[in-house]
């Protein structure tokens, strides 16, 4: 069975998304640096491994134990060469990348008023999203949309997006897939 590990910081809709997804066919671990993240009280709700890890003790982590993808999903740290040097790592960012880097990216993107807006998928290096991308989904914004709405809708995106692209990576490998 393959295995990956989901890392957060906060509130873990997409590590959800991702686990009731697999439902059961993939080993899935769960980290967070935040002992208080959400994360954590989810994946204990669903029955999944899960450990609170500082940042810094991430590159131990990942010496011990070994992985077919590390997902990034809320994980608000940048990962180092060293560790990106032990596993492959994925990450998913609220925006058309290069567009609004960092974070609320959602809110960068409403606030400047622009009317396509979207969800990148993108391998992981040590630059902040960045990688080479491997899915992007551009989405309307649709005039007179509150934030709240914008947000529910990308998020929902999100949690469409992002276990289909990782089920194509454990199928087809990290370095070929092209999605
Ligand atoms: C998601 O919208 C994700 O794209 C974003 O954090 C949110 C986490 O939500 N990631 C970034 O902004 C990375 N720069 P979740 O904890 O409910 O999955």
């Amino acid at each position: 069975m393959k295995k990956i590990v989901v890392l957060g910081s906060g509130n873990g809709s997409n590590f959800e998304a991702i686990v009731k997804y697999f439902n059961g066919n993939t080993d899935i671990v769960c980290i967070s640096n935040n002992k208080d993240a959400f994360i954590l009280a989810r994946a204990k709700e669903l029955g999944i491994k899960n450990f609170y890890i500082q940042h810094n003790d991430l590159h131990d982590f990942f010496k011990k134990n070994h992985f077919d993808l590390a997902v990034l999903a809320g994980y608000m740290r940048i990962i180092s060469p060293e560790v990106l040097n032990l596993c492959d790592f994925i990450n998913i960012h609220p925006s058309l990348l290069p567009d609004f880097k960092g974070k609320n990216a959602i809110k960068q993107a409403y606030d400047a008023g622009v009317n396509q807006i979207g969800v990148t998928i993108h391998r992981v290096t040590n630059l902040l999203d960045g990688g080479s991308i491997l899915k992007q989904v551009v989405h309307k914004v649709k005039t007179g949309i509150s934030y709240e709405e914008l947000e529910e809708e990308i998020h929902n995106i999100e949690h469409q997006t992002y276990p289909q692209v990782i089920e194509s990576i454990l199928q087809e490998g990290f370095e070929q897939c092209e999605y």
